[in-house]
């Protein structure tokens, strides 16, 4: 392979959304690996540290499920941390994943095995079910699918709910994408990491696209002792505030409302955020 093309080809992240847009969430050995980032309480990574979960699970119960026990959808639910917390506080929770590491986890440590339910499966085609009270796309997820994917899985997402049943998205915030896609290229050696478990060296290269508000990671990992590259892609799309409200009214939701993230606004990993909620 051509070195001097790794970041340059394709051109567009678009070229990427045939197929390599998202990290390998559902590669088996990826999977062992990022679950130990989710398990991590020294980061915010692949999922927030306990105590922010707490928050938000509180939240949720109070204000969003009203301090009633409903049923809940939770699409890209890793390894159960938010289904787990509400099932304790009565709530019925189906949740769906495609990281084999993630449901396993879910799977095996559950103490409500009769209000949690994990299905390994991709929530683009993996059947929802019907009836719930609230369904919801939680840390961002939601802006790593393409439009049209996301916007398919937001209308089933609708056609799942009851009557008032509500929408809970986590979303990132326009400029905190744009950001992202301008910060600076870097390269480390590591002997094992995220993407590999072998020594290898490890570059990331960022950009902006302004012209579809999308920001694409790239992340280079060379094998020290092969000398084999693979390369992985995460395109993350932003959204206006004004846009948010047009897609998910869009689908037919209504009162819709988009609020900041909650917990402490000079966390990051929080202020990047914004709550979208609607009611069927
Ligand atoms: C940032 S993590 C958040 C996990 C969890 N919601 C939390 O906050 O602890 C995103 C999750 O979405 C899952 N995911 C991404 N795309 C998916 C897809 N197409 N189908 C199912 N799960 C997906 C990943 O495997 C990962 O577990």
């Amino acid at each position: 392979m051509n070195l001097m093309s790794l970041f340059t080809e394709p051109e567009k992240p678009s070229s990427y959304w045939a197929g390599k847009y998202k990290i390998p969430w559902d590669d088996p050995a990826f999977s062992s690996r990022m679950l130990a980032e989710h398990l991590s309480q020294d980061h915010d990574m692949a999922s927030r540290r306990a105590e922010k979960i707490d928050l938000h699970v509180e939240m949720i119960h109070k204000t969003v499920m009203n301090g009633l026990a409903g049923k809940i959808l939770d699409l890209g639910c890793g390894p159960g941390f938010y289904a787990e917390r509400l099932a304790a506080l009565g709530h019925t929770v189906h949740g769906i994943d495609f990281s084999p590491a993630s449901i396993a986890y879910a799977v095996e440590n559950t103490t409500h095995p009769d209000l949690c339910s994990y299905v390994h499966g991709d929530v683009r085609t993996e059947e929802f079910g019907s009836g719930y009270d609230l369904a919801m796309i939680l840390f961002g997820e939601f802006n790593t699918f393409p439009p049209s994917e996301i916007g398919a899985v937001l209308k089933r997402m609708h056609a799942a709910l009851g009557d008032g049943g509500r929408v809970l998205l986590e979303v990132q915030e326009y400029e905190a994408i744009k950001r992202r896609g301008g910060e600076s290229h870097t390269w480390f050696q590591s002997k094992s990491g995220l993407f590999s478990g072998r020594p290898h060296l490890f570059l990331t290269h960022n950009d902006w696209d302004d012209d579809q508000s999308v920001t694409r990671e790239q992340f280079v990992v060379i094998d020290a002792e092969s000398m084999d590259v693979s390369r992985y892609c995460c395109t993350t799309q932003a959204y206006t505030t004004d846009e948010y409200m047009a897609i998910v009214t869009g689908v037919g939701f209504r009162n819709v409302t988009i609020g900041p993230a909650w917990g402490d606004a000079n966390d990051s990993t929080q202020s990047s955020m914004r709550m979208v909620q609607g009611e069927r």
